[in-house]
């Protein structure tokens, strides 16, 4: 890799990362997960085999990148434990020397995951992944969060962990919790999984300070998307970090001017999972055919939870948007090939509101604006397709829209779920 990069999801998650980091984490030093925890799921196939990685940066399979989960994540230290011993038994070296977590990182602790999912049974839930990682930002942003380095002290750390129990217990059983939580269950558990992780505990900003001045490349691995970031997302059916590029900065301790190319991955369509306004969402008439269509050749399940991802037409609206959140430097555009064999497709390019069209993404009343649509001629199978001028009229049509609307350019392109179905004009590699 020439420069640091930085990759992230253009839509509600879901985008097809896992491809395209695996085609990127080859050629960097460094692999960084600066944001979220193990909702996000990346599928990656090594070898003709799988491997879903929720926690552990994707580098993880590149035998010479070192990984780093870095500051800004939520971890799950049983989950991190269990997703090392997949890797361990596929021969993957998960040692230390390659595979660090920072010292500050907020855990997730039982009683997290039991609010997330206590306060999704109450009426109106925005439909998490259920593992506990809105409770856990909300404590780190109240101060009553525990960073995993305080367990290297385990009197402080148990002393620290009795102020916050009787009030989560409190909480729970007015939520409605039934699930039992004991403080002793819980105290020893966390100290006896620490110990099989402190490691690899390091001070990241320091770790990714010598790397950098030794002149290694960083990639920053971005998990769910921008429609999905705490503050520019479509609130309040978000998830509870800053998914943006300028988090990759302080999510991993390195400065805002150090992460690099900064390339956003969008679908050709869009999907969501769980609830929230969803403008092109494909719920009616000829649409609705369309929808399970894409639902069933994008395979598009989650690869955390198993749920039906929601499916719907090229938002260009809400694109521009994450383009202009992000001062993106390229997008690279994923499943174009599932939309082969569609007569026509369709790509929103304004919204109507009640008192006029917009061509601007609105933060209030997404619910309520309707979609208005341009069309265009669909193309045929892509098998065949080994560079650029392989690509039918009407796809090229369709990306040069794409980068007229979002005045961006398409540097990558997916055209099948292999790592050789892939074009690339202008990745800086
Ligand atoms: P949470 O992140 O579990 O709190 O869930 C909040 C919202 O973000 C829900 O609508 C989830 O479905 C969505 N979400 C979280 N992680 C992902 C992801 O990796 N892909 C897609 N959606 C996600």
């Amino acid at each position: 890799m020439k420069q640091n990069l930085t990759l992230l999801g253009l839509q509600w998650g879901d985008e097809g990362k896992a491809k395209l980091i695996d085609v990127l984490a080859e050629k960097a030093d460094v692999v960084v997960r600066f944001q979220g925890g193990n909702n996000a799921g990346h599928t990656i196939v090594v070898g003709g085999e799988k491997t879903v990685l929720h926690l552990i940066p994707s580098g993880i399979l590149h035998e010479k990148t070192e990984n780093l989960i870095g500051n800004g994540v939520v971890f799950d230290m049983e989950v991190f434990l269990q997703e090392k011993q997949k890797l361990e038994a596929k021969g993957v070296d998960v040692s230390p020397n390659r595979l660090k977590v920072s010292e500050i990182v907020h855990l997730i602790l039982p009683y997290h995951r039991q609010l997330d999912r206590a306060r999704e049974n109450l009426k109106g839930s925005i439909g998490t992944t259920g593992r506990g990682i809105g409770p856990t930002y909300g404590d780190k942003a109240m101060r009553l969060g525990v960073r995993i380095g305080e367990l290297a002290r385990p009197k402080d750390f148990e002393e620290k962990l009795k102020s916050l129990f009787e009030e989560k217990k409190k909480l729970l059983k007015d939520l409605g919790s039934v699930e039992s939580l004991e403080f002793q269950a819980v105290f020893d558990q966390a100290c006896q999984l620490f110990e099989k992780i402190r490691e690899h505990l390091v001070d990241s900003a320091r770790y990714l300070r010598s790397k950098t001045e030794a002149g290694k490349k960083i990639l920053f691995e971005g998990a769910q998307g921008s429609l999905l970031d705490i503050d520019y997302g479509t609130y309040p059916f978000v998830t509870s970090s800053n998914t943006l590029a300028g988090f990759a900065s302080c999510g991993s301790g390195l400065g805002p001017k150090e992460v690099g190319y900064i390339l956003g991955l969008t679908k050709a369509y869009c999907t969501r999972v769980g609830s929230g306004p969803f403008p092109t969402e494909c719920l009616e008439g000829t649409d609705e055919r369309v929808g399970q269509w894409l639902a069933e050749k994008g395979n598009e399940f989650g690869s955390t939870t198993g749920r039906a991802r929601r499916c719907g037409w090229l938002d260009l609206v809400a694109l521009k948007r994450a383009k202009d959140l992000n001062a993106l430097d390229g997008i690279a555009l994923s499943k174009v090939d599932v939309l082969s064999g569609l007569p026509e497709v369709k790509l929103a390019t304004a919204y109507q509101l009640e008192d006029g069209e917009t061509q601007d993404f609105p933060n209030f009343g997404l619910e309520k604006v309707r979609p208005i649509y341009e069309k265009m001629e669909g193309w045929g199978p892509l098998d065949s397709v080994k560079s650029e001028k392989d690509l039918p009229q009407s796809l090229q049509k369709f990306i040069r829209k794409i980068e007229d609307y979002t005045q961006c350019p398409v540097v990558f392109i997916s055209t099948g779920a292999e790592r050789e179905q892939s074009l690339t004009r202008g990745l800086p590699l």
